[in-house]
């Protein structure tokens, strides 16, 4: 008889957590799906000419060297998929070799990059357009020029599934680069481009289109909003450049992969130093320059 009693409320509580569990999952689903189909409205970026003129030298090394578009597009930029997780789901950067951006005009691909929305106005997910509002309009029609003039390459689209665990993750702010769209405030003022040179400046503007995604705004570290389960903690680079290091160390441990006290960097800032060592010593010293610059 006791038995049977405890053997019912258990049964009770397994119940309530199932639907609780199944009322949670519904919830963060219908939330997700609700803001991936939401409409953004950006102002337009009227950047076709300036495409036409623009630097393609300067765009392939923003894409190849300091951004390092790579890391989700590819190697050969033909799409690629970066996080494979039963839980958080499965993410690809799409194709964007002329194969994959087809038809797409000028300022939709430019739309792409700089506000992280497709054509009609839905948010890209996980495109970390938020950094690249930081890049100066004429970097973005670099980029937009250079990847004109990338080998085609014909792979399909690979999937893009969010998982249960990152909807759940993404309906309760806790992977914002889900959507990076909805980070990108549409009154900004346009970021003007500092002369490259070795600056603070240039070091910032720098820093705030790629570093910052996983070593966070404060440059402090920790762990990587919406990255692989596997991935350690993005280091704090504050406390590097305060008076750990020597500007030396820091330009040798990207040129190398390897710290000053012997570490092997892993990833994802393995495949960030894979790029990022063709980086000139003008652009490390600038982005040391600043680092240092930044105090406490
Ligand atoms: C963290 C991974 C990541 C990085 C880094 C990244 N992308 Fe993406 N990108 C994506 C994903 C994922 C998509 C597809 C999103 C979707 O379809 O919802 C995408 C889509 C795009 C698109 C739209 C393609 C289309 O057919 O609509 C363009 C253009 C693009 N990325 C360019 C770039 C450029 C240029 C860079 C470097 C400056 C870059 N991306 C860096 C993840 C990334
Ligand atoms: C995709 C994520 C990502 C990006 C983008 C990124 N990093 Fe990192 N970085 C990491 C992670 C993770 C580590 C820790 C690696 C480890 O512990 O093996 C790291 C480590 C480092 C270290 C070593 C610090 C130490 O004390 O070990 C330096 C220096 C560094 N990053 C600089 C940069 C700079 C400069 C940029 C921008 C050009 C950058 N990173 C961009 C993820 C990233």
């Amino acid at each position: 008889m006791r038995l049977k009693k405890v053997l019912k409320a258990l049964g009770m509580v397994l119940a309530v957590l199932i639907l609780f569990v199944v009322g949670v999952v519904t919830w963060a689903t219908l939330n997700v799906r609700g803001r991936a189909q939401k409409k953004f409205d950006f102002p337009p970026l009227n950047i076709s000419e300036k495409i036409k003129t623009a630097d393609k030298e300067l765009g392939r090394k923003i894409v190849t060297v300091r951004i390092s578009c790579t890391i989700c597009h590819g190697g050969d930029l033909g799409g690629k998929t970066f996080i494979n997780d039963p839980a958080v789901g499965t993410f690809s950067g799409a194709n964007i070799t002329p194969y994959g951006l087809g038809a797409k005009s000028d300022e939709d691909v430019a739309r792409a990059i700089y506000y992280g929305v497709r054509a009609d106005g839905t948010p890209l997910i996980f495109m970390p357009s938020n950094e690249y509002h930081n890049l100066a309009l004429e970097d973005v029609a670099a980029v937009v020029a250079y990847l004109r003039t990338v080998t085609p390459v014909a792979r399909p689209t690979l999937p893009l599934k969010i998982g249960l665990l990152g909807k759940v993750l993404g309906a309760t702010g806790k992977m914002s680069v889900l959507i990076p769209a909805e980070l990108i405030s549409s009154n900004a003022q346009a970021v003007v481009k500092p002369t490259e040179e070795n600056s603070v400046a240039f070091g910032k503007y720098l820093v705030e289109s790629v570093c910052i995604g996983c070593h966070g705004r404060e440059l402090k570290g920790g762990p990587i909003d919406g990255g692989d389960p596997s991935w350690p903690p993005a280091a704090n680079l504050r406390l590097v450049a305060d008076g750990l290091w020597k500007e030396a160390d820091f330009i040798n441990t990207i040129k190398t992969g390897k710290t000053p006290d012997g570490r092997t960097l892993r990833d994802p800032m393995r495949g960030i130093v894979e790029n990022a060592k063709e980086m000139s010593d003008t652009e490390l010293k600038a982005i040391w320059s600043y680092l240092t610059a930044l105090k406490g």
